[in-house]
C-alpha cells in the first residue's frame, strides 16, 4: 500500500540570511535548481506561500503597482490578480483560490516551502488488472463526447448529445450517431455525465430518453453548481439522478467501479471520470482544462479526451482594433497548436496503452454562422494522432460513429484485425443535414416573452446575473437576424462597474464596447435565466454571435461567470482574460 503514503516534496529551501531579509508583503524568489518560481507573503509573523503560477494558463505573476496595500501581484499573461495575503484571486472578482504551501522553519532558522502530495484516490484498494475475454470491454464511439461501454454485462453511456443543438442553436452535431443510439441510451445501467454545457448534457436527447426510461441511472460529480441546476425548467422527466461525492470509488458490481474527479481550472462545474474493470482503468478526461489538477492515473488501458479547440467564440465573433482577420486567423493557428501541444504532452506523460481524441465533433451549421464556421478552425484528430505516436508508443484510435474498440484484444495485441470493428461500408459519417426548424420555432417562442414588454427586465436580469466591479461599459443593441438595429429593440449601455444603466457613457476612463445581438436566440439566455418558462435550449451561444460583435463574450461573462447564475460557457474565461480585461 505504499502508493497510499503521502509524501512531502520540498520546493525551496531559504537560507536564515534570506530569511532576515524577507520584506514585509510580497517577496518574490526562484529555486535555481528547478528554475520554479514561488511567492512568499509576509505580514508580521505571518508566512504564507505559493506558486508563482497563475491558476488560468501558468501564467507568471508580478507585483501588481495598481495595488496600493501591496498585497496583490497581477499575472503577466491576460491580468488575473490574487491577493497573497488571502491566496484569493481578485479578478475575475470572487473566483479561485490559490493553493498553498506549507511554510516551515528548519532548526537553523532558515525556511522550508513545501507541498503536501495526498495520495491519489485512485490507488485506494489497488487491484491488478485481470485477463480480459474478447468481447468483454467493448468501447463504441457514438458522437462528439458519447461513448458507449460494455463493461462486461454492465452497460455505460457518457455524455450523450445525439440530436439537436447544443449552446442554442450554434453547435451541430459533425457526426451522423449510429441509427441504434437510443436503444443503446435506454439499456444503459449508468450514464455519466460531466458537466452541464449543452454538448453534454443534451436536453433535447434526455427528453427523448426520458420518454422511454425516465428512471434511467444517470451520475454526475458533486460540482458547487449543479449540472442539473436547471432540470425542472427543461421540463424533461428524470428521476434517477445520482449526485457521487469527488475522488471516492462507486462500485457498481465485483469488476467495475467508476470515479469522478475535478477539474482543476473550473472545479466548480467541471469533472472528469476514471472507469475500471477487473483492474483496468479508462480514463475519460472530457472538457476538462487540468484535470484533477494535472494528477492523474498513469498507464490507464485508454484514456479519451477533447482535442479540438474553437469552444469558445473568442476572437471570431470579435471586430475593430486588433481584431483584423489576419489577427484573428493567425490567434486562431497558435491557440489550436498549443492545445496540440498540451494534449500530446499529456498523453506522452501518462503513457496510455491506447489513446482516443473525442469530443470535438461539432460544426456550426446553422447558415447565420457561416462565417464561424469558416473561420473557427478546429484541431484535426488525425493530426494529433500523429503527433502522439511520433513521440510515443501510444496506440492511437481516431473515431467514426458506430466504430467499436475491443479492449481485450487490442490489449493483447494491437494488431488484431479485430481490435478495432469500424462501422459497415457505405455507412455515412457525417452528417449533411440538420433539423433547425423545431430549434428555430423554440427559440423564437422566447422573444414574445412577456417580460421583455417590460424594460425593467433589464435591470433586474444584470443585478440577477451578478457581475459587478469590472471597468467595462457594454452597449447592447439588438439587431434582427442581418445585424440590423431591429425596430423598437433595445438599445442600452450597461455599466459593469457599478452595474448602473446610463443613459451616456460615464465620464472616467473605461474599456468601451458595442454588442449586436440578434433577436432570436438572445432573450432565451434571459428568460431562461430568470426562471421564466424557458424552453429547452438554454445558453447563449458563442458560435451563433454576430460576425460585428466585439463584445457579447463580456455580456456572457457577466451572466455566467461564478455567479451560480449561468454556467460559463467553453473557454469563456480564457476569452475575456485574452481580452485583457
Ligand atoms: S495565465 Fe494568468 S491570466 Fe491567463
Amino acid at each position: 500500500m505504499n502508493s497510499m503514503k503521502q509524501t512531502t516534496e520540498v520546493l525551496l529551501h531559504l537560507a536564515p540570511a534570506e530569511v532576515a531579509n524577507l520584506k514585509e508583503g510580497i517577496n518574490f524568489f526562484r529555486n535555481k535548481s528547478t528554475g520554479k518560481d514561488y511567492i512568499l507573503y509576509k505580514d508580521q509573523n505571518h508566512l504564507k506561500a505559493c506558486k508563482n503560477l497563475c491558476k488560468h494558463q501558468g501564467g507568471l505573476f508580478i507585483k501588481d503597482i495598481e495595488d496600493l496595500d501591496g498585497r496583490s501581484v497581477k499575472c503577466t499573461k491576460h491580468n488575473w490578480k490574487l491577493d497573497v495575503s488571502t491566496m484569493k484571486y481578485t479578478n475575475p472578482p470572487g473566483s479561485f483560490c490559490q493553493d498553498e504551501l506549507v511554510v516551515e522553519m528548519d532548526e537553523n532558522s532558515g525556511l522550508l516551502l513545501l507541498e503536501l502530495n495526498p495520495p491519489n484516490p485512485w490507488d485506494s484498494d489497488p487491484r491488478a488488472p485481470e485477463d480480459l475475454a474478447f468481447g468483454e470491454v467493448q468501447v463504441t464511439y457514438l458522437t462528439h463526447a458519447c461513448m458507449d461501454l460494455k463493461l462486461g454485462d454492465k452497460r455505460m453511456v457518457f455524455d450523450p448529445w445525439l440530436m439537436g443543438p447544443a449552446f442554442a442553436r450554434g453547435w451541430w452535431l459533425l457526426h451522423e450517431p449510429p441509427s441504434d443510439w437510443l436503444e443503446r441510451l435506454c439499456r444503459a445501467d449508468l450514464i455519466y455525465i460531466s458537466h452541464m454545457h449543452s454538448d453534454h448534457l443534451s436536453y433535447p436527447t434526455l427528453q427523448k430518453l426520458s420518454q422511454r426510461r425516465p428512471d434511467v441511472p444517470i451520475y454526475v460529480g458533486d460540482t458547487e453548481r449543479p449540472v442539473f441546476w436547471n432540470l425542472k425548467h427543461s421540463g424533461v422527466q428524470l428521476t434517477n439522478i445520482n449526485v457521487v461525492p469527488f475522488g471516492a470509488w462507486q462500485q457498481v458490481d465485483k469488476n467495475l467501479r467508476f470515479m469522478i474527479l475535478m477539474d482543476g481550472v473550473h472545479p466548480e462545474m467541471d469533472t472528469c471520470i476514471i472507469v475500471e474493470y477487473k483492474g483496468h482503468k479508462i480514463l475519460n478526461t472530457v472538457d476538462c482544462t487540468r484535470p484533477n489538477g494535472g494528477r492523474l492515473p498513469v498507464n490507464a488501458a485508454l484514456m479519451m479526451s477533447d482535442f479540438a479547440g474553437g469552444a469558445s467564440g473568442f476572437p471570431m465573433t470579435f471586430s475593430g482594433g486588433k481584431f483584423t482577420e489576419e489577427w484573428k486567423a493567425q490567434f486562431i493557428k497558435t491557440e489550436r497548436k498549443k492545445l496540440l501541444n498540451y494534449k500530446a504532452q499529456l498523453v506522452k506523460d501518462l503513457q496510455p496503452r491506447i489513446y482516443c481524441p473525442f469530443a470535438g465533433y461539432f460544426v456550426e451549421s446553422h447558415p447565420s454562422d457561416k462565417y464561424i464556421k469558416e473561420t473557427n478552425i478546429k484541431n484535426d484528430p488525425t493530426q494529433l494522432n500523429n503527433l502522439i505516436k511520433k513521440n510515443s508508443d501510444v496506440l492511437t484510435w481516431t473515431p467514426r460513429p458506430g466504430a467499436t474498440l475491443d479492449l481485450g484484444r487490442m490489449l493483447k495485441d494491437p494488431t488484431d484485425s479485430k481490435g478495432i470493428v469500424e462501422p459497415p461500408e457505405g455507412t455515412k459519417i457525417y452528417k449533411d443535414s440538420w433539423d433547425f426548424q423545431p430549434y428555430l420555432d423554440t427559440l423564437h417562442a422566447a422573444v414574445g416573452d412577456e417580460i421583455f414588454l417590460h424594460p425593467s427586465w433589464i435591470k433586474e436580469y444584470f443585478t440577477w446575473a451578478g457581475f459587478k466591479n469590472y471597468n467595462l461599459v457594454v452597449r447592447m443593441i439588438e439587431t434582427d437576424e442581418d445585424f440590423s438595429p431591429f425596430p423598437g429593440g433595445y438599445d442600452y449601455l450597461v455599466d459593469f462597474l457599478d452595474l448602473s444603466f446610463p443613459e451616456e457613457r460615464p465620464s472616467r476612463e473605461h474599456p468601451y464596447e458595442e454588442t449586436q445581438a440578434r433577436l432570436s436566440p438572445s432573450p432565451v439566455w434571459v428568460s431562461s435565466g430568470s426562471a421564466a418558462n424557458p424552453p429547452p435550449l438554454l445558453l447563449p451561444d458563442p458560435p451563433c454571435l454576430p460576425r460585428p460583435c466585439s463584445s457579447f463574450l463580456d455580456f456572457c461573462f457577466t451572466s455566467s461567470l461564478r455567479q451560480g447564475a449561468f454556467p460559463p460557457l467553453p473557454g469563456l474565461q480564457d476569452s475575456v482574460a485574452d481580452m485583457g480585461l
